[in-house]
């Protein structure tokens, strides 16, 4: 890799995600949410837990919020309530984090991948009949879809829900990438049955460890979520009415969580102004991000699109020698990944949108501290490579 000198001396100290910038920001009030949990002591399920999940509830708008262990366990509470297992198939796009399609091998279910589309990046709706033929010419029984809120930008809902609805299936949004996210000004959490996210450190919005949650206004999947949780709990927690797993949300964490929220809505209002205007520096050179006019992304990533893998690395490179750091998400869609290519996909076969845009894609660092001067500094860097 070349490293030339003349721009080494000049590298500025740029990070892909910037959370000490963020922690500067409300430190004090960490501080004191922190010595808190501390004090009382509480740190299984104490009083932040609950709070939280009511804040959660209030700022998304779904009547019920489940915070649990991780997005992934999120995931799989959903489909442990829905009794998902052996001889099931559930839908999901090929271009996601892994954890999307693990959680349907991990039930002994089927994951179908379906394409994604060039512009969103998200799952192709024009491929959900061909997903549930798939599924049905092999026995299996499609019970369900998840789509994922890739980058942060929410799914095409009004394409996917009547053709779930044709074909029986509920619809899980996967929004790990896309909490804080809206269409029509509907948060993402009530914009379809039920939304799982994640709090890892680099999501939109997220906490000093593992977390995550589950939002849905269906009472009946919340009340066997809650079970789910805690061991399968019934009256409590030594009456187990069901298997279960130990999927809760640390209080230390729930704490952490109730301070980043409080200066969510105003991340998010950065995070647009960091993509406007890294878009409005880049969309002559490279393909851009489209958001439609309805949607606001989360911006948990900033993906451009080179023309060639060539383009690509050369921009990479360049980045890199100039201290820009970059990163690619997905290098493999995963019908490709050694643990999930014995399953079908919608078209029987080659998956050519995300195939072709593993080659090609590249984000930039995203978070909503990054200055004008530090964005026209990458644009210029990402010019210079071109
Ligand atoms: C799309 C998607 N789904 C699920 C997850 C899993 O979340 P967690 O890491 O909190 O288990 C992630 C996290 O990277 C993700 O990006």
């Amino acid at each position: 890799m070349s490293s030339k000198p003349e721009l080494a001396a000049s590298r500025p100290n740029i990070q892909f995600i910037d959370l000490a910038a963020q922690q500067a920001r409300i430190k004090p009030k960490l501080d004191t949410a922190i010595a808190r949990v501390l004090a009382h002591g509480g740190y299984i399920m104490g009083k932040e837990v609950g709070e939280l999940e009511k804040q959660l509830s209030a700022f998304c708008g779904a009547e019920y919020t489940l915070s649990c262990s991780n997005g992934t366990d999120a995931l799989t509470l959903v489909l442990m309530a829905k009794n998902v297992g052996p001889g099931d198939a559930v839908l999901c796009p090929s271009f996601t984090f892994a954890a999307t399609a693990e959680v349907v091998a991990l039930r002994g279910a089927t994951p179908i991948f379906l394409d994604i589309e060039a512009d969103s990046f998200n799952i192709d709706p024009a491929q959900i009949d061909a997903g549930v033929a798939e599924a049905k010419a092999r026995g299996l029984n499609p019970v369900g879809i998840i789509p994922v809120y890739l980058f942060g930008l929410p799914p095409d809902y009004a394409r996917i829900h009547p053709l779930a609805e044709k074909h029986g299936l509920w619809v899980m949004g996967d929004a790990a990438q896309g909490f804080g996210s809206e269409i029509d000004g509907v948060r993402a959490g009530n914009l379809t049955y039920v939304t799982t996210t994640s709090f890892f450190p680099a999501k939109p919005l997220g906490c000093y460890g593992d977390g995550g949650a589950v939002f849905t206004n269906d009472k009946a999947l919340y009340d066997t979520m809650c079970s789910i949780r805690v061991h399968g709990k019934g009256s409590d927690k030594y009456d187990n009415v069901r298997v279960g797993l130990n999927a809760r949300l640390d209080t230390l964490q729930a704490a952490i969580l109730i301070e980043k929220l409080a200066i969510f809505a105003d991340e998010i209002t950065e995070r647009q102004r960091v993509a406007n205007r890294y878009s409005a520096g880049l969309r002559d050179v490279l393909k851009t991000p489209e958001v439609p006019a309805n949607m606001l992304s989360a911006w948990a990533q900033y993906t451009l699109v080179a023309e060639s893998e060539a383009q690509r690395t050369q921009i990479m490179e360049r980045l890199k020698d100039t201290g820009v750091p970059t990163m690619i998400y997905y290098p493999k869609p995963l019908h490709q990944q050694t643990a999930y290519r014995m399953h079908p996909t919608a078209t029987g076969g080659a998956l050519p949108v995300c195939e072709d845009l593993a080659n090609r894609v590249f984000s930039l660092p995203m978070h909503p501290y990054l200055d004008d001067a530090t964005i026209d500094y990458i644009i210029a860097q990402v010019r210079a490579a071109i």
